[in-house]
């Protein structure tokens, strides 16, 4: 039995997985300061801590009372286009926030580190995505995510530190943050459609990204831990199948016809600056970690309705921006 910590806890990744590795028979400690997560998210048979990461002394007294094995690393502010507005709160919580852990996992002699990074560090360049590709991230949270991909390569060439770097993309699920208007383009949709308002579009919908199913990410994640093969290596893990963002937005109206009998309009709204056709190759997650993706995207929006239906609405947040210049009209607080 490992004792295995488990960053980003009430969040929809950090959850799932630190029920699959009590499952397996570890001791989870769970991390997470709610900004983005549910407590009734987490595990009751984890040790919760409610702890904002960016406070760099009590993550390292953490570290150093409770000698974890593994960290994953999943806790993050993941708002890609929103990042620009929130440059201050993008890399205290996603790139800071992620040393203040990297920092202990090194005094403390942590076997191995698993970080979270995304897709989002590809930028402007042709699908599929692949490993070898040179990242070229076009906002400050693909930044953020590339800056640790690179701390994390020298803390393991100066200090030895063990490490994985998986970069997801487009996760969607039960448990998964509907209520942040930001961010999570099919999680709006669900909590839209279920309150009568339009599914709104940035630009034509013409954009394209594969959709990928929480529950196939779990085994891949715990093989990270166990599987030397993956030792200081880089993996695109996420659905092959890619879809537009209109046929994204057919699939959750007919979902909504079908539970409620409406089907929801469509809005088009100005367009937001982002990469046009982002998806990945995962022949190396196939490879090292027996990556079986079997994504059925109507089934998993009609599963993820049917647990959103049945929990208690949260509140819709705004976040302070810090830049409102060029702000999208949609996002604009007097509008
Ligand atoms: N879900 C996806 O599609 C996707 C795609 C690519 C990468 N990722 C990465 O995977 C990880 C998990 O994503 P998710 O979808 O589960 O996100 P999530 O928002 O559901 O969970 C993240 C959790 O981190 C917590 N958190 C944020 N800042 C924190 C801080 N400073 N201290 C402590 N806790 C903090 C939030 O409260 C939240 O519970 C993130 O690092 C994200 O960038 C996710």
């Amino acid at each position: 039995m490992a004792h295995v910590l488990v960053t980003g806890a009430a969040g929809l990744l950090g959850s799932h997985l630190t029920d699959f590795l009590i499952l397996q028979g570890h001791k989870v400690t769970g991390l997470d300061n709610l900004s983005g997560g549910y407590l009734e998210n987490v595990n009751s048979q984890c040790n919760f801590i409610r702890l904002d990461l960016t406070n760099a002394s009590a993550v390292d007294a953490i570290m150093k009372v409770f000698q974890f094995d593994y960290v994953y690393h999943f806790a993050a502010y993941a708002a890609v286009g929103l990042s620009p507005f929130i440059r201050n709160f993008n890399y205290q919580n996603n790139v800071l926030a992620s040393v203040n852990l990297i920092n202990g996992c090194i005094k403390y002699d942590v076997r191995k580190f698993i970080f979270a990074s995304s897709m989002d560090v590809y930028g402007e360049q042709s699908p599929p995505f692949e490993e070898d590709m040179v990242p070229r991230p076009t906002d400050p949270y693909g930044i953020a995510k590339y800056a640790v991909e690179m701390d994390l390569q020298n803390a393991g060439e100066q200090f030895g530190l063990n490490y994985t770097i998986i970069r997801p993309h487009n996760v969607i699920g039960p448990r998964q943050n509907i209520w942040d208007r930001y961010r999570n383009v099919a999680g709006i949709w669900i909590r839209k459609a279920m309150t009568g308002d339009p599914l709104t579009i940035y630009g034509d919908g013409t954009q394209r990204r594969a959709f990928s199913d929480v529950k196939y990410y779990m085994d891949p994640f715990y093989q990270l831990m166990r599987n030397e093969l993956t030792d200081c290596e880089t993996i695109n893990i996420g659905a092959d199948q890619d879809y537009s963002i209109n046929e994204l937005a057919e699939i959750v109206q007919n979902v909504a016809h079908q539970k409620m009998g409406i089907r929801p309009r469509l809005e088009y709204l100005e367009p937001r600056n982002e990469v046009h056709k982002m998806w990945c190759n995962h022949d190396k997650a196939v490879r090292l970690l027996d990556f079986v993706d079997s994504t059925d995207l109507y089934k998993l929006v009609e599963e993820t309705w049917e647990w959103a239906k049945d929990i208690k609405p949260k509140p819709v947040k705004d976040m302070d921006y810090e830049i409102e210049k060029n702000m999208y009209s949609y996002w604009r607080k007097s509008g």
